[in-house]
This record gives structure tokens, sequence and C-alpha cells, in this order.
């Protein structure tokens, strides 16, 4: 018997859990449920991730302590997992005393061993605020190409990495005044004492071989000292020996694994050394998403080694969830809730989805709501459920007790054969191959119903010995798929063994067949997903332009599916003409200008967009991304008038920020037209 500690990236408890988290949750969840069907001892944990700049700042914009922030959002997370079937043994949070005591250890023992080192580092302060500034609370104009309102770690248009200090007409985030540079002394990780053992470690199967190669360009890159503190004001643990200084919030954050266990430990009376002592014959196995590799795989395991730790066993890592076929997104509706999906519907349709989209390497993944109910309905609804249903009954009607042997052993040893391929598909997160292998042995299942036909034999007395034969089996190869599919659809395969007399708890389970025992009464299990709630998953988002004309809009053109998937309708056609009626002051608050398009590019990595300089007067240049490109070459924007709203929020996208939007005339066909004033137009006028 293995022991397997198993965790999830901890989400931030800055908001609700959203179908990316639900994504992981559930991956990490069939998998940790997998190796339990395999006998194996197995404990899931997690916790939310409370510290850190962001949440502190939340708490004090809605006049709350943090603690009070975290906790409401701590009792949110944990009824959201429960509500789809996540099955931690403990969820718990880094604001707590196991994860005080455990960061405290690790940092005295790393600095102990000499991995600790000092030095004052230049930082932006805000005055006003008296704060030190993340860089990412910094913003200005690009030193490099001079684009407005970047981040003051790197420029989304041009891709210039900067410090804050070097962006144009800084200004804090926080307080819109212009920070001044301040000195501070910093504590720091020794990570390139690590190289060696981190490069022997990426190679020890630890990570997917897709993950491989990003690890050769950080080693190739250079690891660089990690800074691990941060000044008060901080939302965090106070550094011992060192007032005033807080941990950063990504040190504690994955010590939040540990102490999990730790509190998971002290509850239930399990050896926690066993989990983490250097020599530990325990396996720990990390699941996060392909954003957070950089921590998981470089700093954790070195800060691990460096106070005398295990190293993780595995670090499996995800790709990202887009939904219909374009990033989440709350301002096309498409940022979806787990509390949303709940609201609506039950929660094994979406495992068992998840589960057919996931594979072991770290490609994005799809959800698109039509797909999402077809592939429940025709495999779980039409192929397995229909076995139990229609079986259960003729056995019902025959006694409830299913015959004592069965008329086709040979097919039944095909499918008990077949579990410990379809077990190691789960345990190598193959969950795309697992289900495609179940799939093709529900299709056998009901191959062979279809062609006894009980039905037929029903209606022959003589013949009520070969219905019972005929639905025994059926019954046994839909035993084996529910337990196959256990992992996935965990209420599913409970409900289903209260109506087998035999609770579904190993792989082993479907060695031998069930006979002469007693069937339940059925009941059905699962009903079809209706594609008309289905759709209401995602929100109708307010359109901003009036009807004919609507603005293409840049983001959604930046993400449109490739060309062979017919482009999903974009939410501005949807509802335009399903909003009704406006009055004059709606109208009124759109900002709309006439600009003058400076400056015209392609954009790299879009065939829809053109990014343009426009010039809406007053010495308001614009940098906005148009869906344009199709219909209009760069050279021939140049110099062009066109109609902007000029008070539209400024959108982050993957190619930089879009600070307005272009208006344009549009249907499928033939195209797009851009709307601009009659000669004598001229920038900054406004358009009524
Ligand atoms: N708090 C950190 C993790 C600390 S772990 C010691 C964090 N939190 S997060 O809330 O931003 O993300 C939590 C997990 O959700 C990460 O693994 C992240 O990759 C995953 N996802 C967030 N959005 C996602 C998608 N759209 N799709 C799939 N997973 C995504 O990072
Ligand atoms: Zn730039």
């Amino acid at each position: 018997m293995r022991r397997i500690l198993v965790t999830s990236a901890l989400p931030y408890a800055n908001g609700p859990l959203h179908f990316g988290h639900i994504l992981e949750a559930v991956q990490t969840d069939i998998w940790a449920r997998a190796m339990r069907l395999a006998g194996h001892e197995c404990h899931y944990v997690c916790a939310d991730d409370t510290h850190g700049t962001p949440i502190m700042l939340k708490a004090q914009a809605e006049g709350v302590t943090p603690e009070q922030l975290i906790a409401g959002i701590e009792a949110e997370h944990r009824s959201t997992y429960a509500g789809f079937l996540i099955k931690h043994d403990l969820f718990h949070s880094t604001h707590s005393d196991e994860n005080r005591r455990c960061t405290e250890k690790l940092f005295k023992a790393l600095d102990a061993a000499g991995y600790i080192s000092r030095r004052s580092i230049r930082q932006s302060y805000d005055e006003t605020a008296q704060m030190f500034l993340p860089d990412r609370y910094v913003k200005g104009t690009c030193p490099r190409c001079n684009a407005l309102d970047q981040y003051g770690d790197s420029c989304e248009v041009c891709g210039a990495t900067y410090s804050p200090s070097e962006l144009k007409d800084p200004v804090s985030v926080i307080s819109g005044t212009p920070p001044v540079e301040r000195e501070s002394e910093h504590l720091f990780f020794r990570l390139d004492a690590f190289e060696g053992m981190l490069k022997e470690w990426t190679r020890s199967g630890a990570i997917h071989e897709s993950v491989a190669n990003k690890l050769e360009e950080w080693f190739s890159a250079g690891l660089r000292d990690w800074d691990i503190s941060r000044d008060a004001p901080y939302f965090g643990f106070e550094i011992p020996g060192h007032p005033g200084k807080y941990f950063y919030v990504w040190l504690d954050a994955p010590v939040g694994y540990m102490a999990a266990s730790l509190a998971l430990a002290e509850r239930d009376s399990l050896n926690f050394d066993g989990w983490w002592s250097a020599d530990s014959g325990a396996e720990l196995h990390h699941f996060i998403g392909k954003d957070i590799l950089y921590f998981h795989t470089l700093f954790w395991p070195a800060v691990l080694q460096g106070a005398g730790f295990r190293r993780p066993t595995q670090v499996h890592a995800h790709g990202f969830l887009t939904v219909n076929g374009q990033k989440m997104s709350k301002s096309r509706g498409t940022f979806i809730t787990g509390r949303r999906y709940l609201e609506r519907l039950p929660p094994e349709p979406l495992r068992y989805y998840f589960a057919a989209k996931l594979g072991p390497g770290i490609d994005d993944m799809d959800l698109s709501l039509d797909d999402f109910v077809s592939r429940f309905n025709s495999d779980v609804v039409g192929k397995l459920v229909n076995i139990a249903s229609r079986c259960a009954g003729f056995i019902a009607r025959g006694g409830g007790r299913l015959a004592s042997e069965l008329p086709d052993p040979a097919l039944y040893a095909e499918f008990a054969a077949a579990c410990p391929r379809i077990a190691a598909l789960y345990e190598s997160r193959d969950f795309i191959a697992a289900i495609r292998e179940i799939a093709g042995l529900a299709d056998r299942a009901n191959q062979y119903i279809d062609t006894q036909k009980p039905w037929t034999l029903a209606k022959d007395p003589s013949r009520a010995s070969d219905v019972l034969a005929v639905c025994t089996q059926g019954i046994n190869l839909f035993r084996a798929l529910m337990t196959y599919l256990a992992p996935v659809l965990p209420a599913m395969a409970e409900q289903a063994g209260r109506f087998l007399g035999h609770p579904i708890t190993r792989w082993t389970d479907v060695v031998h067949p069930l006979l002469g025992s007693e069937l339940a009464v059925y009941e059905p299990l699962a009903t079809r997903l209706d594609p008309k709630v289905v759709a209401t998953l995602i929100e109708e988002t307010p359109t901003s332009a009036a009807a004919p004309v609507s603005a293409p809009s840049a983001a959604q053109a930046a993400a449109a599916p490739p060309a062979k998937a017919p482009a999903a309708p974009s939410p501005a056609a949807a509802t335009v003409g399903a909003k009704g009626e406006i009055t004059i002051d709606d109208f009124a608050k759109l900002d709309l200008r006439v600009g003058k398009v400076l400056d015209c590019g392609l954009v790299d990595g879009s065939d829809k967009l053109l990014r343009l300089q426009i010039d809406l007067g007053n010495g308001d240049v614009r940098q906005i991304f148009s869906g344009i490109r199709e219909s209009y070459t760069p050279e021939s924007m140049v110099g062009r008038n066109v109609v902007v709203i000029a008070n539209l929020k400024p959108r982050k996208m993957r190619f930089g920020i879009s600070q307005g939007m272009v208006l344009c005339a549009s249907n499928d066909n033939p195209g797009v037209f851009l709307v601009s004033p009659d000669d004598g137009g001229i920038a900054g006028m406004s358009v009524t």
C-alpha cells in the first residue's frame, strides 16, 4: 500500500471559486479517488491562500478586517467545493496557527543553513497610503514604447520588462499620487544554491515532459535570489527576529500544504513526519495550473530541501480552461463561478465533462456548452444509465434477484480485464483516454443488450430465465462501468452501490461478478441536461453600443476560435434587440468621439486585430485594438477619422490594454465597415 498526500493549489481568499478552480479541484479529486479505489492510503488537503497586499486592500475597501474577509470567503469556498463533491480530508487556511508554526520552522532552518541573505533594495513607496507598492500597484507610461497605463513590471504592448522606477509619469494605483523611491532591507532565499539539485529533481519523473522545457528555459536564464520579505503594512506572518517585516505570501502559501496536513495529522492522529521527513517513504503530489509552475517546481522543492524536508514526488500541471473558445471573462459573461453553476445544475455532469477533457499535459481546455450537454446526455444518460434502467425493470419483474450464472462470461472477463489499464490511465492523469476506454466498453454493453433483445424475449413466458440471464449480464457490465467511473461520478457510484446491494469501494470489486444476489429498487441515476438551463450559465452581458451599430470587441476578435470552428455568436449580436428600448440618458452615458488614426499596425499572434493609435483631440491619444483586420490594411487606416467609445473601461488583452472601441457596422457577411463622420468631422468632436 502506498501512502499518498495530494494537494490542489490554494485558491486566493479574495473572490469566489470559478470554473478554473473547479476544474483543478475535480482533476485532483478524481485522481485521489482513483488512488483510494486502487487500495492506497491517500489524503487530499487544500486551504485558502489568505495573505498578501490584494487581500489586505480588499478588506480595507470593504471596511472589514482581513480576518473577517477571509472567514466569509472560506465558508463560501468550502460549500462550493462540497457542492462539486470534492472530498478534501481537510480544508484549511494559510492564516492558521499550523501555518505560522510550519513557516517559522522552515524559515529558521533555511536561515540556520545559510540560505537566507539580506540586502537593501529601493522600491516605490506611496507616501499618501504610507506603504511600499508591489510592482503591479504602480502604473505609468512604458519607457520603451510610450504605451499609456502600463503596470510597473512589464509593458503589455511591447513586452518590455522593467522596474516601476523606470516608468514615465508613474502613479500609485492606491492613492493616485506619484510614488517616491525608498530603501528598505529585504530577506532573500538563495535559490541558486539549489540549481544542481533542481536539475536532478526535474529529471526524476517529478514533472511531465511537456513542462520540462519550460524549466530548461528558467535554468538557462539563471536562478536568481528570491525576495521573501515584505514591509508593513502587510497581511501575513511577521518574520521572527525582524519586526515590521512579513513573509511574502508566496513563501507561506505552499507551506499551507504542509500546515493543512499538520492539522489533519493532529485531528486524526496521523503521522505528519511520515509525509514530510527527508527520508519519507510516502508520496507527495501537487496539482496546479501551469501559471504557477515556477513556484512549485523551483522555489518550493528548494525551500523544502534547504530546510531538511522531502521534495514533492510529482507536480502535476494542467492547462487553462476557456469557455466557448474564449478566455473566461467577466465582461463577456463567461466568468462562470462554481456557485452560479450549482444554483442551476447537479455537479456530476460537469465532473464528467472535465474528466473527458483532461489529459496529462498542459494544453488548454475548452468548455463548449453544446458539447457539454451532448457528451453527458449521450455518454452517461444515453449509454451508461440506460443499461441499468433497461435491465433493472426486467429483473424486478422476474423476482428482483440476479441469476446465478453469467450467460457470456467471456464478455464479462473482457470488461474486468480492462481494469488495470483504466486504473493506470487515471494515475497518469490521462483522463481523456480513461473516459474513451470506458465509453468504448459502454458501447459494447449496449450492443450486447441490443443483440439479445430482452424486451422481445420477455414476450415469451417460457424464456423468463433467458431474460434474467441477459439482464444479469447487463447489470454486471453496468457495475464494471460504474466502478470505472466512480472517481468521476462518486454520488452516482454510491447510489448504484445501494441499488446493487454492494458498495463500490475498490477496483478489484469487478474481479467477481454479482450473482444470485438481490437488487434494490431501481431509481433513476441521472437525468438529461436541459440545454436551455445550461445556456444560462453564461451571463447576458450588457452591450454598450446601440444597435444597429456594433463595436466588434477587440478581445473577442483576438480570442476568436480558429477558422475551422464556426465563430460563436458575439454577445453583442446575441443581445441586441433582446434588450429593448433605452432612454436618452442611457445613450448619454456613451462618450462617443471622433478620433484620427495616427498610427496602425498588425498585432503579432492575432489574425483578427489591428493595433491603432488614435488621437481623440486635446492630447488624448489612445491605443485601441480593433477586430477589423479582415477588412482593412494598416496603411489604409492611417489618417482616417473613426468613431470611438471614449469612456469604455480599458480592457486588458493578451497584447496590451485597449483603451476604447472603434465603432463599426457589421454582420457576418460581408464583413465589418468602419463608422466615420462625414467630411468636416475632426478629432475630438463629440458624436451625438
Ligand atoms: N494562491 C495561488 C496558489 C498558491 S498554491 C501554494 C493561486 N491562486 S489562484 O486562485 O489564482 O489559482 C488557483 C489555481 O487555479 C491555480 O492552480 C491556477 O492555475 C488555477 N486556475 C485559475 N484560473 C484557471 C483557469 N482558467 N483554468 C484552469 N485553472 C486555472 O494561484
Ligand atoms: Zn511598451
